[in-house]
This record gives structure tokens, C-alpha cells and sequence, in this order.
């Protein structure tokens, strides 16, 4: 059964761009070899990420990534059956706040700056969805 997981955890210290890269690179490889896909968001200081694969891979990876010390207070956005993969082509792709795409994820939210917290989940799905089709934005 194909699931997807979305979930928004804030970052706990200061992360340098080698931070981004070990997650990056961590998840290419482990979700790889799980038939993990997805798409990690970063943007004012809130990591959001939505994850594809069979449910008990999902689960069991969002548990380990729970405990990551780089992040806190994760919450589950959004978990449902998918008839298909969005993100088919990535283990992991990464979209970080440039000012490039800070209108994207300003056309997504209530508030003046980005808060998935408050983001419905049909929202996110649209988030999502625009994101997968704005490739140049992302680095897979
Ligand atoms: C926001 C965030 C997202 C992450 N996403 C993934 C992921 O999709 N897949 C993954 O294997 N690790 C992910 N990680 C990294 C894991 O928490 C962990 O560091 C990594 O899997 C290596 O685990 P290990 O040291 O037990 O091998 C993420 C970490 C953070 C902070």
C-alpha cells in the first residue's frame, strides 16, 4: 500500500550548509534502498517533509527521524493512501527559502511568513504538487 507522510519539525540549533548536506545525502541513500521518494523544504527555520513509500517503511522512518537531535516538535500534517508517487524521480529532493521561491511559499500560507503548522492538508497537497512541476527550483 502506497502512503504519504507530511510533517513540519523545527530546526533546533543554528544548521550550516553541511547539516543540509548529511541529511541529503543520508536520505538519498536509506530511502533509495527502501522505496523511499520525497521532498525536504526548508524555510524559516521550519524543515517540511513529505515522504512516499510502502506505510510500514514510512512509519518506521519517520520514527528514526523523530529522534534526530537537528530537529524538534514534529508534527504529523497530513498521512494518507496515494494512488500514485509525486516525487517518482527523488529519494530526496531539497528546496531551501531563496528569493526566488519565496513567493511559492508565501502563495501557500495564512501568515506573512511561511508556517506549515497552519497549513491544511489539501494546502499542502497544492504546495506539493506546484513544487514538483517548478524543477528547476529543486535540487534532486
Ligand atoms: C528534517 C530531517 C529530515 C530527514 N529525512 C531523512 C530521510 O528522508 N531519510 C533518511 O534516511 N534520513 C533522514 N534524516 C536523517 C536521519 O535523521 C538520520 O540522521 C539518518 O537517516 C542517518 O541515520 P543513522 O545514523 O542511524 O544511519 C532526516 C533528518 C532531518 C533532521
Amino acid at each position: 500500500m502506497l502512503y504519504q507522510l507530511t510533517y513540519a519539525s523545527r530546526v533546533a540549533k543554528a544548521l550550516g550548509p553541511s547539516d543540509i548536506k548529511d541529511i541529503i545525502q543520508a536520505s538519498k541513500h536509506n530511502n533509495h534502498a527502501k522505496g523511499i521518494t520525497g521532498m525536504l523544504c526548508l524555510a524559516s527555520g521550519i524543515f517540511l517533509q513529505q515522504l512516499e513509500g510502502e506505510r510500514s517503511n514510512i512509519n518506521a522512518l519517520y520514527r528514526h527521524i523523530q529522534r534526530d537531535s537537528r530537529h524538534q516538535e514534529a508534527d504529523i500534517l497530513d498521512f494518507a493512501e496515494i494512488p500514485y508517487r509525486r516525487f517518482g524521480a527523488w529519494s530526496m529532493g531539497l528546496m531551501t527559502a531563496t528569493t526566488e521561491n519565496e513567493q511559492l511559499f508565501l502563495k501557500y500560507s495564512s501568515q506573512a511568513s511561511f508556517d506549515p503548522y497552519t497549513m491544511s492538508a489539501s494546502t499542502l497537497r497544492a504546495f506539493f504538487d506546484e513544487m514538483v512541476h517548478n524543477v528547476r527550483w529543486i535540487t534532486p
